[in-house]
């Protein structure tokens, strides 16, 4: 999809201060591209680090666990980008899901790892079973209903686990800790309406960065 070649950024970009997630994103860098022909190994040797990541919750400062009513993505959900890479082939973001609000069905069009960093999620995946060739349709199947608990991973390897719906079951907002090997905020991807069986793209954006994609198509209309 030509809408998702994405131009590079002057720089890396931090929206936090902290080394923990300095040296977590430098491993990151490091195993992804050691294992770029072999993205099940990437996500296998990553996991562990991840894992060390989300058992710390000094970290991640209070402004990246509020929700956004001014959400794309609808419910309140607030999408804070933490790190984007210059060539915008990496990102870390939270993802706080107010309690009781669910995301569309969507995609996400890049390997990566999800873990849950501060309450209760229940995750539907979904596996599309058409063909893809009818512009607007798309039929989905439940792969998995899945309930998360603070501190477990999963993985996206699309088409494996590519489309979900997350749900937050806790009392309390929800948040996620997102490694994602695209700049999922900014490319174009797919929102799904299982029950009748429809696909639309969408760009959710980030609460707290721009997309030069966006700024684009405004200066457009
Ligand atoms: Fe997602």
């Amino acid at each position: 999809m030509t809408h998702n070649i994405l131009e590079p950024l002057p720089e890396d970009q931090w929206f936090i201060e902290s080394q923990k997630l300095r040296s977590f994103v430098a491993t990151v860098r490091e195993i992804s591209a050691s294992t770029s022909e072999n993205r099940t190994q990437t996500l296998a040797r990553l996991e562990p680090y991840f894992q060390e990541l989300l058992g710390q919750q000094e970290w991640l400062d209070e402004k990246f666990l509020q929700v956004n009513p001014e959400s794309k993505m609808g419910g309140g959900i607030g999408q804070w980008l933490l790190y984007r890479a210059q060539d915008r082939s990496l990102t870390v973001f939270s993802l706080v899901i107010p309690p009781g609000s669910t995301t569309p069905v969507h995609d996400h069009l890049a390997w990566g790892l999800i873990g849950l960093y501060k309450g209760n999620q229940q995750e539907t995946v979904y596996r599309r079973v058409d063909s893809g060739n009818c512009e607007g349709h798309a039929k989905l199947e439940v792969v998995e209903v899945r309930s998360l608990q603070p501190g477990d991973i999963y993985r996206l390897l699309p088409p494996d686990g590519d489309i979900h719906a997350v749900k937050t079951t806790s009392e309390t907002a929800s948040v996620s800790i997102h490694i994602l090997g695209n700049d999922t905020g900014c490319i174009l991807r797919h929102q799904f309406i299982p029950e009748s069986h429809s696909v639309k793209s969408f760009r959710s954006g980030y609460s707290n960065a721009p997309c030069q994609e966006q700024e684009k198509e405004h200066a457009q209309v």
